[in-house]
């Protein structure tokens, strides 16, 4: 007898629900900014990826409209089959000028970018090293390129060093390649590149950023790569257009050889319809925004600085945090839990992330603060901060 759907699914709902472990997810009442409805309750917002407000932006709705009465909702098919659209070709000729790189293509998002270049790149033959910490997005595109995964410990340069030297002098592999996050979205921490490109250089293994929490928020808006000055060392750069973009997609940015590889090559671009009109449009008008001004990045900046300054001065751990990603970390996974439900009631939207997303004992609730917060929002949540934690013991 084999198990049937119905059996599997009541089993495992079950056991997900009676371990806490089963997610309800709120339904927003209205556009996902600064400040968000739940069931007719305001909750000033710290748990969105919308890094620069982007998402409600006048310029990029504009956009989005325009682009519905000149192309229609829809692309049609994939590429391959249909043809581009000049929406595409635009929008992927503003990302290789905003990384700084030969050429680049969008995906549909993040997530298929990973899925997209790791597998149209790498093979049975081939190594990834690949930092503990990396993204689920990267995790998967690994074990679907079949390659010999290799963990290396985070961002502990010795480790990567001895794994690439092994690695490459086993004479086992045809390629290896090193895979990290740009900044690391559960910690806010920043990869090592300079160091990360120096040791892939003597051991000849490409380099692959995925800066989903970079692009728009380091280097001036353009990303990790960009902040330590590294396109010319770096192979492939990963964005995702879906967090300080405000909109949705991914991208990879590199030499036009690789970008000309992976449009005959990689699965998502071969099999799946592209962006529609309207996201594509909205998408360059972003860019093209981050290009033109550094105003919003800035704001996130000062925004980011005074949350951080306002939780340390209370007394919080915000752990390694260099970026506007900004963990207090708690610990204890149920008093994780139960702090989180205060910070809601209290009108604070904010998560609780938990074992097996970070580590057994290092329970934490991850703020986001955006360039849309104002000062005010961000005071309001610092008291309800304040409260709650004197209440649970977190602060004294
Ligand atoms: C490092 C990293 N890569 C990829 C993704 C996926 O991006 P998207 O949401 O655009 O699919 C994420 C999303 O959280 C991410 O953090």
């Amino acid at each position: 007898m084999v198990q049937r759907l119905q059996d599997f699914l009541e089993e495992n709902i079950s056991y997900l629900k009676d371990n806490g472990l089963y997610n309800e997810i709120d339904i927003i009442e209205g556009a996902n900014g600064p400040k968000i409805t739940i069931a007719g309750k305001e909750y000033i917002n710290l748990s969105s990826n919308n890094y620069l407000g982007l998402a409600t932006d006048a310029d990029l709705k504009a956009a989005a409209k325009e682009a519905v009465d000149s192309h229609g909702v829809g692309a049609g098919a994939v590429r391959t089959i249909n043809g581009t659209l000049d929406l595409h070709d635009e929008l992927e000729k503003t990302l290789a000028e905003f990384k700084g790189t030969e050429a680049a293509i969008a995906y549909q998002s993040g997530f298929n970018c990973n899925m997209a270049a790791i597998s149209a790149v790498m093979n049975k033959n081939d190594a990834i090293l690949s930092d503990e910490l990396n993204h689920a997005s990267i995790i998967d595109g690994c074990r679907l390129s079949k390659a010999k995964i290799i963990r290396v410990n985070h961002s502990d340069m010795d480790d990567l060093r001895k794994k690439a030297k092994e690695a490459v002098e086993s004479g086992q592999y045809n390629k290896v390649m090193y895979i990290t996050d740009g900044v690391f979205s559960m910690d806010g921490d920043v990869a090592k590149l300079p160091e990360i490109v120096e040791i892939c250089e003597e051991y000849g293994i490409m380099v692959y950023v995925d800066d989903a929490h970079g692009s728009g928020v380091m280097g001036k808006g353009a990303g990790t790569v960009k902040h330590f000055g590294l396109q010319d060392k770096v192979d492939f750069q990963i964005g995702t257009l879906s967090k300080a973009i405000g909109v949705v997609g991914g991208y990879v940015a590199g030499s036009q050889q690789l970008i000309d590889w992976l449009k005959v090559q990689s699965r998502p671009f071969l099999f799946s319809t592209s962006l529609a009109p309207a996201d594509t449009k909205a998408i360059t008008t972003a860019v093209k925004k981050l290009m033109a001004s550094t105003e919003l990045h800035d704001k996130l900046w000062d925004n980011a600085h005074y949350l951080k300054e306002g939780l340390n001065k209370l007394g919080f751990n915000t752990g390694e945090s260099e970026t506007p990603i900004t963990p207090v970390i708690i610990g204890d996974e149920k008093k994780t839990q139960t702090f989180s439900k205060r910070l809601m009631e209290e009108g604070v939207y904010v998560k609780s992330i938990v074992f097996p997303t970070v580590p057994r004992g290092t329970g934490r609730v991850r703020n986001m603060p955006t360039a849309a917060h104002t000062k005010e929002m961000l005071d309001e949540a610092l008291a309800v901060y304040e409260r709650v934690g004197k209440e649970l013991d977190v602060i004294s």
